[in-house]
């Protein structure tokens, strides 16, 4: 499998390893331009983005191609949530430039609710609860709404159907099935909460998922039950990007990129190994190396 390793942030130059054959490649063209990997590829192209007029994502360039597992590393408020939030649409994030492509279609320009029928998916750092609306009728009415925009004469989901598919996700995350009958996230102990973004990502199927912090607040077990059913997953039509601040996850989902993020921009790409020498030296160890 030929991977992506790294974009130059100024110029979209880039190059790949082979991961078989160890060989690497170098391409002095703009990776945007590459036809085959518009397709099947969440594109971020120069991404620039504002929060209140104050400048925080200043030029992201990111390839996240489906079938592949990226990682985003970074210190505190650099803007990884920022990346995520403004790649699902959120009104709060204003994009003062840049694009962002799924599939070869330009979805910049679409609401939050568009974006999830288009494929995309976040899991929330900090999921909100929504009192009087159960975990289960959250997710089927989310799945109701992607099946209608498939094909508009969709009835929905029929219930049984449902509650079989549910059942088996549930039983894959190890969830007691009682919190299917819950409101979503009310009083929700934070591995709870994390778990069931896990829940409405393996029922909605997206093409592109982005797991922001997913692991904080799992304990040890939690954290191998949700990282394996995140496993059982993947697959090629899947691309995740997972933003998190420690190796365990990833000794799990075994990311193929690893991305480093600071001050609003990606500063550097690697392999899995990137995240492993970062917890044993530190963002201040790897920049002292960059300047060095
Ligand atoms: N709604 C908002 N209003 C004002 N400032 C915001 C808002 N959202 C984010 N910011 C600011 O943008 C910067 C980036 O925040 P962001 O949440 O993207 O960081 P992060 O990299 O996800 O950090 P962490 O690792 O702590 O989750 C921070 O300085 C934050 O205070
Ligand atoms: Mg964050």
């Amino acid at each position: 499998m030929i991977i992506i390793i790294n974009i130059d942030q100024n110029d979209g130059s880039w190059y790949t390893a082979d991961r078989e054959n160890k060989r690497a490649q170098t391409n002095t063209s703009p990776i945007f331009s590459r036809k085959d990997h518009l397709m099947g590829s969440l594109i971020v192209k120069n991404l620039n983005v504002s929060i209140e007029n104050q400048p925080i994502l200043t030029g992201v360039n990111l390839v996240v191609p489906q079938g592949e597992v990226h990682a985003i590393m970074g210190p505190n408020a650099t803007g990884k949530s920022t990346l995520a939030y403004t790649i699902m649409g959120h009104p709060k994030y204003t994009l003062t430039g840049g694009q962002i492509l799924l599939d070869g279609r330009d979805i910049t320009g679409l609401s939050p609710e568009e974006r999830s029928k288009a494929g995309i998916f976040l899991a929330f750092q900090y999921p909100v609860a929504i009192p009087g609306v159960t975990v289960a009728n959250f997710i089927r009415t989310a799945m109701n709404a992607h099946r209608k925009a498939e094909n508009p004469g969709d009835k929905g989901i029929p219930i049984p159907e449902f509650r079989k598919q549910l059942i088996e996700k549930m039983n894959l995350l190890e969830m007691d099935p009682s919190m299917a009958g819950r409101y979503l996230n009310d009083g929700f102990s934070g591995g709870e909460k994390k778990r069931v973004e896990i829940l409405q990502m393996a029922m909605l199927s997206p093409k592109i998922a982005i797991l922001d912090e997913t692991d904080s607040g799992l304990d040890i077990d939690a954290l191998r039950i949700v990282s394996e059913g995140i496993n059982t997953l993947k697959n090629s039509n899947l691309g995740i990007l997972v933003i998190t601040h420690y190796q365990r996850m990833l000794n799990y989902l075994k990311p193929d990129v690893v991305h480093v993020m600071a001050e609003g921009k990606i500063m550097m790409s690697g392999g899995p190994e990137l995240a492993q020498r970062l917890e044993n030296e530190g963002y201040e160890g790897i920049k002292s190396t960059e300047a060095a």
